[in-house]
């Protein structure tokens, strides 16, 4: 079987002897506050190297077991169930989950090929229909794979100002950049007082260290650490301070540019076996990140055609899921996880699964 499905990294992308190293170095440092209970904060040097890496303070970060985490604490202490959340559609299969368990009202806002569609969120928000937040995926959208150009970026942070909706701007893949020069955040160009930033290790270092973290307002991150402290006392301080060692040490940037080459050899993989597809498939290859989003021609069903392509040895993700409604003819294929043959292959088996089906 070969999976088009997880949005993980290959197994070569995993440095174990650095994260070994690294983990060794942190407990022979500081064992004991790592092997306490700690802060529900997280682990305090770590805290304070993502502070000074995106020039803000300590006081502004919040430690999470993985960022969906941080996503789902503000869902919970700063959303109320009822309240309206700007979702892009399509979304992060999971942060859409997220916000229906918890009741949210959802204003989905159109993809384009440079990012949402500003102008619906504007007519919203002119008729009334203010989000109290905004999430969105700005670089190498999951699944989408789309970054928000700069003027949308501009039109995004001017109509949270002018409406007082927050954005939350959730980015774990944009230093995964292929080539291109990297924008602005919307965090820098909005300000930490309209938008809260999200990030995490699972991409660029391993998912199995569940590292992630939040950015946003003091007062905000000290209700969002009492609940985290009511949930699970503290994260779990080893794999933070592992990451911590990686980061001190000058060694994440490395890895990185690493992760980033085996990437681009598997998107390179993919776009060419978009050749396979049957006429009339959309897809723009992405310039970083995980993803590539398909749209299918005429009214074929992805959905329909899941079971077909499993039975075939490939699976992939139905773009429905990324959606509210709707959208059969979508789908989500991760390059990520799986080698370059791997991917060649899986592309020669979905085309004959879709040139069959149209
Ligand atoms: C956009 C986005 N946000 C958050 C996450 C979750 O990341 P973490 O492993 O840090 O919880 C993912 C994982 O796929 C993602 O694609």
């Amino acid at each position: 079987m070969i999976s088009f499905a997880r949005g993980a990294p290959a197994p070569e992308a995993l440095d174990g002897t650095l994260i070994a190293r690294c983990a060794v170095a942190a407990l022979e440092a500081d064992p004991t506050v790592i092997l306490s209970y700690g802060t529900g904060g997280g682990y305090p040097p770590l805290r304070t190297w993502l502070a000074g890496h995106h020039g803000t303070t300590a006081d502004r970060v919040l430690v999470t077991n993985g960022s969906l985490e941080a996503y789902v604490f503000l869902l919970q202490s700063f959303l109320s169930p009822g309240d309206l959340i700007g979702l892009e559609a399509p979304t992060y299969d999971r942060a859409l989950l997220q916000a229906r368990m918890h009741g949210m009202e959802i204003l989905p806002i159109p993809m384009e090929d440079d990012g949402l569609d500003v102008e619906v969120l504007a007519a919203a928000c002119a008729a009334g229909r203010v989000p109290r937040l905004v999430y969105t995926i700005p670089n190498f959208h999951n699944p989408a794979g789309t970054t928000i150009s700069l003027g949308k970026r501009q039109t995004l942070v001017a109509l949270a100002e002018q409406y007082g909706f927050w954005i939350l701007e959730d980015d774990p893949y944009g230093r995964l950049r292929f080539e291109g020069e990297a924008l602005p955040s919307l965090y820098e160009m909005g300000g930490p007082d309209r938008v809260m930033f999200s990030s995490s290790f699972s991409k660029t270092l391993a998912p199995g260290l569940r590292v992630g973290y939040l950015i946003a307002p003091p007062d905000l991150i000290g209700t969002l650490t009492t609940r985290a402290n009511q949930t699970y006392i503290s994260p779990a301080h080893l794999p933070e301070a592992a990451v911590f060692r990686v980061c001190e040490d000058g060694l994440l940037d490395p890895n990185i540019a690493r992760v980033t080459d085996l990437m681009r050899v598997r998107r390179d993989a993919m776009a060419d076996g978009l050749r396979h597809m049957p006429e009339g498939t959309r897809c723009t290859p992405p310039q970083g990140g995980f993803f590539m989003w398909l749209e299918l021609p005429g009214t074929m069903s992805a959905d329909a055609l899941l079971p077909v392509a499993t039975e075939a040895g490939v699976i992939y993700v139905a773009g429905s899921a990324c959606f509210m409604e709707g959208h059969q003819n979508t789908l989500r294929l991760a390059y990520s996880g799986v080698s370059p043959e791997e991917i060649t292959v899986g592309m020669e088996r979905l085309g004959d699964v879709f040139r069959a089906a149209v």
